[in-house]
């Protein structure tokens, strides 16, 4: 019996190693797709806060980047590598097929510089030339059958609505639709993350992300790994689709107009001891 346990442990063991040791292990891409109205959310209160170009789309979940990831479907971090030649990467026929799903949300933010962003911290840890990397995003995007995510959603119902909020499993099985060909694949697993409401609300969330799992050609969806990690869509959540909200105005308040009741306050100067008095008197006496 002793035996048979140590002999337990002893395999426990060995595969904890094996997971450590692999845990850097580049295995397939994550596709984040974002609700545009929710990321201004977050946007307009971070610190510092940005704003979002306007009109915010809400008709569209929008490419947020494509990360290469581990077994365990956490994202690959690399060396920040030097710069290619922009103008080779994004020819004017990939530049306006990025546009389509992936353009920039933030306010004042040139038409590549999230793609750049995304290359810089992430795309450049899958081991593949910029080119390639712009082409699978293409590719991936191309097998969602109804053009953009937002279409499964609204087809099950999952829409933008003030008075409608949906449990993460209506939506995980609307964006299941993705993955469905005959035969039927089985149910693929895939991430949600949630921002809160407002720092007062516990019961409800918006949502903000959806990930997408694929191999690393970027040529079939795979089920994301079940992460230990417990989510910002907690599987009780009450989960919501934020409209888009008006920008907040970031500049400085205007100054106080110039004090035009100076002049009055001249005027009526000597009325002010007497009513003080009176005043005085009343609470005093009274
Ligand atoms: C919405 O997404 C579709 C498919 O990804 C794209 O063709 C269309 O241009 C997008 N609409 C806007 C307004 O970005
Ligand atoms: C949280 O937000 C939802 C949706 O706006 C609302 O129905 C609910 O009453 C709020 N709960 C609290 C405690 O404020």
């Amino acid at each position: 019996m002793k035996k048979l346990v140590t002999f337990f442990l002893l395999v426990i063991l060995l595969l904890e190693i094996t997971i450590s040791v692999d845990s850097q292990k580049l295995t397939l891409l994550k596709f984040v797709l974002q609700w545009p109205p929710t990321y201004c959310i977050g946007l307009n209160s971070a610190a510092p806060p940005g704003r979002c170009k306007e009109p915010i789309l809400q008709h569209n979940l929008t490419l947020h980047g494509v990360w290469p990831a581990d077994q365990r479907g956490n994202s690959l971090t690399c060396p920040v590598p030097p710069d290619p030649n922009w103008d080779r990467v994004f020819p004017p026929a990939v530049e306006n097929q990025l546009m389509a799903f992936w353009p920039p949300l933030r306010e004042n933010s040139q038409k590549r510089d999230l793609w750049k962003h995304e290359w810089r911290a992430h795309g450049a840890c899958g081991g593949t030339t910029p080119q390639v990397y712009f082409n699978t995003a293409i590719k991936i995007n191309n097998m969602l059958q109804k053009g953009n995510l937002f279409n499964y959603l609204k087809t099950s119902g999952i829409i933008a609505c003030n008075s409608l909020s949906f449990a993460k499993k209506d939506i995980v099985d609307a964006i299941r639709k993705v993955f469905v060909v005959t035969p039927p694949s089985p149910p693929l697993d895939v991430y949600l993350t949630c921002i809160p409401i407002d720092s007062r609300n516990r019961t409800h969330v918006y949502l903000k992300e959806v990930t997408l799992c694929t191999n690393l050609g970027g040529t079939s969806f795979i089920s994301c790994p079940s992460q230990s990690a417990p989510t910002s869509c907690s599987t009780g959540a009450t989960i919501m689709l934020p409209h888009p909200k008006p920008q907040p105005s970031l500049s400085p308040p205007p100054p106080p107009p110039p004090p035009r009741r100076f002049q009055e306050e001249i005027d009526v100067e000597g009325i002010y001891p007497k009513f003080e008095q009176s005043w005085t008197k009343y609470i005093f006496n009274g």
